[in-house]
């Protein structure tokens, strides 16, 4: 019995007012998404191939065209059905989708002799009725900043739309026709150096999508309270938890759901951060009030990583064997049916799918195996990090554990490059530990998203006294991000950095280096594996 469905994710059920970003390939896509989210309306990311049939069929209150790399001139740029302008949707396009609505709505994309990028500045041009700005714009100051990022450009709006608003390269810098429900914005109202852009989109799902906006965390414990009750029924279910926020608030979710249906399960995969076991049973134990049994499985995860280096094979054992050690914890867990997953939109999104390529099989997504006795419930997923971390505090749960660094599900296998072993593991324990301690003396850890440290399985020379050392080196890896979908690397202090790297060289047996990873996302990942 394999059920991956998202049957109790609220938000996919269509239980809330939904916009669709139709993601033409920008590096934006998720970025609008959360915007929409922002304004309190649920948002989803779709690809250009979806039909006018499908998005009919889910029946969303409204729909964005992001932008894109393309341009809507070669062969081959991604295009959308036309039957969605029958829909009677109101439909937002954003650069690349704005010169998608134009060109397939009788305007014109011309190239002008120069893209324009970043800071420009917009007019709004007045209406024949003397006012400006119409239905997107309106309110706004005459003269403003907007972000741009083009060559092409729209020429001519489409049929019967008004023109809003020009740059000095870009004539039709919005335009808007309210009786169709189009609207276009050439410059890109989801980035922070658009000054007005949160006020654009929360026009366009106020005003052109007649959306009130109520979908806050209250609601989504209420739908997903009422989802999970139906999924689950009487049966029982388990929740694996790894010491993450993301299995902490989807297990309070779920508790708060069925009740004593519901037991936890902390498997101790002997890759866990020092101490780590320790600190989640007495934490959890404190603060959630559920049921929760303890597995002691270092030994089957040791023996399953003999002789794997490959990443996606790591990830795949690992995710195996959680699965299997579920299965046989069963017995003590009166034959539960359903197994709970923390699985946030991002690691749908990563683990890939018909239109996306893979970037990481997440163990709770990509890397389970394909025959699992359970159901799956995975209440979280359609959400983003900080909108659980939000659900968890809603839910009554401390900022100990909502505000904890996330920690991946293979725990240290994806942060040991090459075959894991337990003296590796021990390793990697110690310096990690340095690493987020030195962090925390300095006072930084609220401005980090992710601190570790990494092993890589490479030796370099060095000395130490008088002797030659032959030793490993550990990277420091530490980034800032706001949803672990793009990631900067933390500008950490160099003595901080200092401290760090002469602990774990004088401290750690066998490191005698230690390299700080200036790597951002993309095109690095936050994990090395
Ligand atoms: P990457 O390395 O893909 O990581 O940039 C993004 C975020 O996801 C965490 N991560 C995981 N979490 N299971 C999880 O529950 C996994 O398999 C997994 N892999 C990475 C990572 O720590 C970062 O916060």
């Amino acid at each position: 019995m394999k059920s991956a469905s998202a049957a109790s994710a609220p938000g996919g059920d269509g239980a809330f007012d939904t916009v669709l970003v139709v993601d033409f390939g920008a590096q934006y896509a998720q970025l609008i998404a959360r915007r929409v989210r922002e304004a309190g309306v649920y948002s989803e990311i779709v690809p250009p191939s979806i039909g006018a049939d499908e998005i009919a069929r889910r029946a969303p209150s409204g729909l964005i065209f992001s932008g894109g790399p393309a341009s809507v001139h070669v062969d081959g740029a991604p295009s959308i059905d036309p039957g969605v302008y029958d829909l009677g949707l109101p439909i937002l396009g954003i650069c690349y989708g704005a010169q998608l609505i134009a060109q397939q709505n009788g305007g014109t994309v011309g190239r002008t002799d120069r893209g324009e990028y970043g800071r420009t500045s917009m007019s709004l041009l007045a209406a024949g009725d003397g006012t400006s700005g119409g239905c997107l714009l309106g309110g706004l100051p005459s003269e403003q900043t907007v972000w741009m990022s083009h060559f092409d450009a729209i020429v001519e709006a489409p049929n019967d739309a008004l023109v809003l608003a020009a740059t000095s390269d870009a004539p039709v810098a919005a335009f808007e026709d309210r009786r169709r429900g189009l609207y276009g914005v050439q410059f890109h109202p989801e980035v922070v150096h658009t000054p007005h852009g949160q006020h654009v989109i929360q026009q366009f799902i106020h005003e052109g999508c007649g959306l009130v906006g109520d979908w806050n965390m209250s609601s989504v414990i209420d739908s997903a309270v009422e989802l999970i009750r139906t999924q689950v029924g009487d049966a029982n279910a388990i929740c694996g938890l790894s010491g993450g926020v993301d299995s902490a608030v989807a297990a309070a979710l779920v508790h708060r759901a069925i009740g004593d249906q519901l037991t936890c399960v902390f498997v101790d995969t002997g890759l866990m951060r020092l101490d780590e076991g320790t600190q989640v049973i007495e934490t959890f134990g404190r603060h959630m009030g559920i049921r929760l049994i303890s597995v002691d499985a270092g030994e089957r995860f040791f023996a399953a990583l003999v002789g794997v280096t490959e990443p996606e094979a790591k990830r795949k054992a690992i995710g195996e064997l959680f699965i299997r050690v579920f299965e046989d914890a069963k017995a003590e867990l009166d034959d539960a049916a359903f197994l709970v997953q923390g699985t946030l939109y991002p690691d749908v999104i990563e683990s890939g799918n018909e239109h996306a390529a893979t970037i990481k099989s997440h163990h709770n997504v990509g890397g389970l195996p394909d025959d699992i006795d359970f159901a799956l419930v995975e209440p979280l997923r359609s959400l983003f990090k900080d909108e659980v971390r939000r659900l968890g505090s809603e839910l009554g749960l401390p900022d100990e554990i909502v505000l904890r660094q996330p920690f991946p599900g293979p725990g240290l296998a994806v942060r040991i490059i090459g075959e894991v072993t337990p003296e590796k593991v021990a390793t990697l324990q110690h310096a990690d530990h340095i690493v987020r301690e030195e962090l925390r003396r300095a006072g930084l850890e609220g401005e980090i998203w992710q601190s570790f440290a990494v092993l890589a399985d490479i030796r370099s020379v060095g000395v130490m006294g008088d002797e030659r050392t032959y030793g490993h080196p550990i990277i420091i890896r530490a980034v800032t991000s706001e949803d672990a979908m793009t990631a900067d690397w933390a500008r950490i202090p160099y003595d901080v950095l200092e401290t760090m790297s002469s602990r774990v060289i004088n401290e750690v047996p066998g490191i005698n280096r230690v390299a700080y990873d200036i790597t951002s996302k993309p095109p690095g990942t936050i994990e090395w594996e």
